[in-house]
């Protein structure tokens, strides 16, 4: 499966990491090791995916990884209260919320009450301000991720049409910010459910990248020849293989690979860069508190 079109998130995170080994060692002379508290609220068998594989990766650099499991039922309060501790706890530099939370939580309360110097996702309103006004502090780890796919491989942005399906907090907002920066200078369209005829722009589109977590969605119509897609879709469909399921993203990868010029693919693209992002939120975090 390796060819040029192809964008790999696995290449450009061992990259990325690689830099942190630097960086961890002048902490440790210090005394100080990162350390990240993932809170994880409920049974969604995605989420617990994703916050073993965060953890597990923390801990394979020597870095502190724990988390706090709650049940579904736990209250906002209680989960307030959780934070507030985890905001006075040294060993902790980083602190990530998995989202989403059961409907009984008010998640901008949860976001809100995270101090904004440990907050590695980037989604406390003051780093989204930092973000929206070009000075960013911590920026939200999967539109990181793709800005340092795009530096990886050399895309310049500049002048480029890009369309970001998806308007969500965690990826399609702070994406349109990211790419229409002074410092990425692309011109941004954000398509959303209540666009009219998405195909009217992604056929136009220089890049897409897509976050609506629908499968198989981006067919070879919807996109113009030579285009690049961001696939940030991890989409489960049933399959016949032995775990009765596969991982599939946005795109419908075997329809658009032959137009397109290049592509993120699912598994192995943007969701590393996700995890190897978070990491160096953390040892930003834990690197701030040593000024
Ligand atoms: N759920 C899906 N992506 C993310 C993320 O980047 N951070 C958190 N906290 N929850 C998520």
């Amino acid at each position: 499966m390796t060819s040029s079109k192809v964008l790999s998130g696995l290449d450009t995170a061992a990259t990325v990491y690689e830099s942190f080994n630097d960086r961890i060692k002048v902490l440790s002379t210090k005394g100080v090791v990162p350390g990240l508290c993932v809170v994880l609220v409920g049974e969604d068998p995605a989420s617990q995916i994703y916050v073993r594989t965060k953890s597990k990766k923390l801990k394979s650099l020597g870095l502190v990884s724990e988390t706090i499991r709650l049940d579904a039922d736990v209250t906002e309060q209680k989960l307030l209260s959780i934070i507030e501790d985890l905001n006075a706890n040294s060993k902790f530099h980083g602190i990530l919320v998995q989202m989403p939370l059961p409907e009984h939580i008010n998640s901008q309360n949860v976001i809100n009450s995270i101090n904004p110097a440990k907050d590695v996702d980037g989604f406390h309103p003051e780093n989204v301000g930092w973000l929206s006004i070009g000075k960013p502090r911590f920026i939200p780890c999967t539109p990181k991720g793709i800005m340092r796919i795009f530096s990886h491989y050399n895309i310049d942005l500049t002048g480029k049409d890009i369309v970001v399906l998806g308007r969500s907090n965690i990826v399609g907002r702070p994406m349109s910010i990211l790419v229409s920066s002074n410092n990425a200078n692309g011109t941004c369209t954000v398509c959303h459910s209540r666009t009219k005829n998405i195909n009217d722009y992604s056929r136009n589109a220089d890049i897409i990248i897509s976050a609506i977590g629908v499968p198989n969605f981006l067919t070879s119509e919807m996109v113009k020849e030579d285009s690049i897609i961001i696939d940030v879709g991890i989409n489960r469909i049933d399959s016949d293989n032995e775990k009765g399921y596969k991982i599939v993203g946005d795109a419908d990868y075997d329809s658009v690979f032959d137009k397109v010029s290049k592509i993120t693919p699912v598994p192995g693209g943007v969701g590393p860069m996700t995890i190897a992002m978070l990491v160096e939120n953390t040892i930003e975090a834990a690197e701030n508190i040593q000024l």
